[in-house]
């Protein structure tokens, strides 16, 4: 039985005082939770933060990480500099990094498999645009981003990785998925981590499910076979909407 992993992906919200008052929160609320939980804030916040996670059931996680452990890349972050600050988990290839920053699959494979040559977790996205799923493409853009992120990556460095589902025409549009489309590409994710290293790691890899996950609808998407946790962002931003997604099992 695979446990649930929700985890909040703040994106470019929160000074470091809301931010320090969100985790507070969730620290409270999520303690003795059923789940296993991760929170994601801007990088000028993962210090502050980190220091109210420490030693609780909740992950820190970074929105992003360098190619590159150090040098001339001017605004970007190293793992070294994650590591130094506590984070545990790192989230690469986010939509939003894929498609308004131009990231390409070989420059997120190569994050993934910096990231997890430290030691980091690693939540990597994929998902197709809405041109995509209407041209019938969406397993295709799927398998190619799953196959492209994960190339050269052990079986033993896969037990660190979590695949996040999160169909780009979903993600803060207050469109959702239905839990049969989503469950469907997640069974196909499946899939093509069998084909790529064994049916057990297969059956072991969490694949959560993004794009507007609420509060509402949560609780439907987590029902289905394949879905195993959520990436949330909008919800995530509140601790009374993220605390209903965080509780459920
Ligand atoms: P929303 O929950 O706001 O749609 O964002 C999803 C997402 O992109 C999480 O990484």
């Amino acid at each position: 039985m695979r446990k649930y992993f929700i985890a909040g992906n703040w994106k470019m919200h929160k000074t470091v005082s809301e931010a320090t008052a969100l985790a507070t929160e969730l620290v409270a609320e999520l303690k003795g939770g059923p789940n296993k939980y991760m929170i994601a804030p801007t990088f000028t916040s993962l210090d502050a933060v980190s220091k109210i996670v420490k030693g609780t059931n909740i992950l820190l996680g970074a929105q992003n990480m360098s190619t590159d452990e150090q040098g001339a890349h001017t605004g970007e972050v190293s793992p070294l500099q994650l590591k130094d600050l506590g984070v545990q988990v790192v989230i690469l290839g986010h939509s939003e990094r894929r498609h308004t920053y131009k990231e390409d699959d070989t420059m997120i494979n190569k994050k993934v498999k910096l990231a997890l040559s430290h030691g980091f977790e690693v939540i990597l996205c994929v998902g197709e645009l809405l041109e995509e799923r209407e041209a019938g493409k969406a397993e295709a853009v799927c398998e190619e981003q799953t196959r492209k992120g994960l190339a050269g990556v052990s079986a033993d460095e896969l037990k660190k990785v979590t695949i996040a589902y999160e169909p780009v025409w979903a993600i803060g549009t207050g469109k959702t998925a239905t839990p049969e489309d989503a469950d469907a590409i997640h069974a196909f994710i499946r899939k093509v981590i069998t084909s790529m290293y064994s049916a057990s790691a297969a059956e072991q890899m969490i694949i959560q499910y993004g794009g507007s996950m609420n509060a509402g609808n949560a609780e439907a998407l987590l029902a289905k076979e394949n879905i195993d946790g959520g990436l949330i962002g909008g919800a995530a931003l509140k601790a009374e909407t993220f605390k209903p997604i965080a509780l459920c099992k």
